[in-house]
Order: C-alpha cells, then sequence, then structure tokens
C-alpha cells in the first residue's frame, strides 16, 4: 500500500499491536521482577500489577474486536529494549543494596512508555469515534498512571529509609 493511502486507522492498528506485543512481554518480565525484589512491598507492587496487566490484554483483545480484527502483536523494539535494561540491572545488581532502586527505575521506564503509548492510542480512538475503545484505552491509561505513582511512592520510602537508617 502507498504510503498516502494509509490512514488514522491503520496507524491505530499498528500501535495496538505495538502495544498488545509490549504487554505480553512485560507479563513475562514482571514475575522476574517480583522474584529479584528484595523489599515486601515492591514484590507485591510487581504481583499486583502482573495481575492487572492480563486485564490490560483482555481489554487489548476487546479493542481489536471493536476493529474487526484478529488481536495480534508486532514485534516492539522499544519495550524489548527497556526489558533488556531491567535484566541487565537484576544481572549486575543482584544481591546489592542498590537492587531495588534499580528495579524501581527499570519499572518505571516500562509504565512511562505505556502511558505515552496508551495517551496516544485513547487520542486516536477519540478521533477515529470509536467512543468504546477509547473508554477501554483509558481505564488502562489511568492503571498504569496509578502504578507509576506507586512505584514514586516506594522510591521515596526507599529514599527515606535509608536516610534514617
Ligand atoms: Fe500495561
Ligand atoms: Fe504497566
Amino acid at each position: 500500500m502507498a504510503a498516502k493511502e494509509k490512514t488514522l486507522e491503520d496507524l491505530f492498528l499498528m500501535g495496538l499491536k505495538d502495544i498488545y506485543y509490549a504487554e505480553k512481554q512485560i507479563l513475562r518480565a514482571l514475575p522476574k521482577m517480583a522474584k529479584a525484589a528484595e523489599s515486601d512491598e515492591l514484590r507485591q507492587a510487581f504481583e499486583t500489577h502482573r495481575e492487572e496487566t492480563e486485564g490490560q490484554v483482555e481489554r487489548l483483545e476487546q479493542v481489536f474486536e471493536l476493529l474487526g480484527k484478529r488481536a495480534q502483536g508486532k514485534t516492539c523494539e522499544a519495550i524489548q529494549g527497556i526489558i533488556e535494561e531491567g535484566k541487565e540491572i537484576m544481572e549486575d545488581f543482584a544481591d546489592s543494596e542498590a537492587l531495588d532502586a534499580g528495579l524501581l527505575a527499570a519499572a518505571q521506564s516500562v509504565e512511562h512508555y505505556e502511558i505515552s503509548r496508551y495517551g496516544t492510542l485513547r487520542t486516536w480512538a477519540q478521533e477515529l469515534g470509536m467512543q468504546d475503545a477509547a473508554k477501554l484505552l483509558e481505564e488502562t491509561l489511568e492503571e498504569e498512571k496509578k502504578t507509576d505513582q506507586l512505584l514514586t511512592q516506594l522510591a521515596e520510602a526507599r529514599v527515606n529509609r535509608k536516610a534514617a537508617a
């Protein structure tokens, strides 16, 4: 297809495939991050978000259905890079006092990526007149934002604990 004939709907579908792939990768990474976490709160946060992520994958499948398309992922090199960086931290800082700080940073990179993608997709869904899809994407966007805020709180608590010690 010539680029001229491509539409916003094509771009929307491409973005959906990208985040669908990303969520599936995140679903695989979160248990490893939970296992690595030193603090109980951080482990719990990763476990809770893994459960939420399952629901997010389902919401994406609903959006594909609304579009009349098969749910399908498309390799997303951006998320691969972010997850890879997280893996390196887990390996290089295993058993170190900085491990949780590194895990928190890696997890926030993931959330920020997702927030950017879901914000865009929600707006495009609105522009395309797909209100139901926009609502589903908005729900996930709010979950990602809440997760990001929780991670910020945990990071600050960690710093404060250290300062008090
Ligand atoms: Fe997600
Ligand atoms: Fe997330």
